[in-house]
């Protein structure tokens, strides 16, 4: 069964841009409240057998797209978790829809200049472009990240660790973490 907004969170999904640092806070906060990580990214390309890279290339966003929507799907049946989640999960609408019933989903938010910073050059993005399209591309998924979103950290700025105990803090508050 899956539950999430009015029934109790189950996972901790956190969303956001490329560089708004899912996988780290992830890891950061594991460390302090003892749940386990699922990094949605690792966890498709083991469901596919590829890399990302690869998937992009071969059969283009769209299959990657309903790749991410396959993988949500399955979450619903694995023990709590802090679910690091691709950039673009909020790109589609099933994706949006399903987030939420997951658990409590977490925005990570991050200025499109920061995230490059954090990013460097990543040959492993097939999305990673230059700063004028990244910004686009931020200002494009903003409304779908607040919407998706029980609660919005601002990372400007913070070092992972900063941004892992107030997140902490913020889950004790809402009764999701004890
Ligand atoms: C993507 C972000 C990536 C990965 C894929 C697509 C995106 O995840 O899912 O390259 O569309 O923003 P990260 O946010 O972990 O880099």
């Amino acid at each position: 069964m899956m539950a999430g907004r009015g029934h109790g969170a189950r996972h901790i999904l956190l969303v956001g841009f490329m560089g708004s640092g899912k996988s780290t806070v992830a890891r950061e906060l594991s460390i302090a409240c003892g749940w386990p990580v699922i990094d949605m990214d690792d966890g498709i390309e083991r469901m596919v057998g590829r890399p990302i890279t690869d998937i992009f290339a071969d059969e283009g966003e769209a299959a990657f797209r309903s790749y991410e929507h396959e993988y949500l799907l399955g979450l619903a049946d694995e023990r709590p978790s802090i679910v690091s989640c691709g950039g673009g999960v909020v790109v589609t609408e099933p994706c949006r829809e399903l987030l939420p019933r997951l658990g409590c989903v977490v925005f990570l938010e991050v200025g499109a200049d920061e995230a490059l910073a954090r990013i460097g050059s990543s040959s492993s993005r097939p999305l990673l472009k230059g700063a004028a399209e990244m910004r686009v591309l931020l200002e494009e998924r903003l409304p779908w990240y607040r919407a998706v979103a029980d609660m919005t950290i601002d990372t400007s700025g913070k070092e992972p660790g900063r941004i892992a105990s107030e997140l902490k803090a913020a889950l004790e508050e809402r009764g999701v973490l004890r």
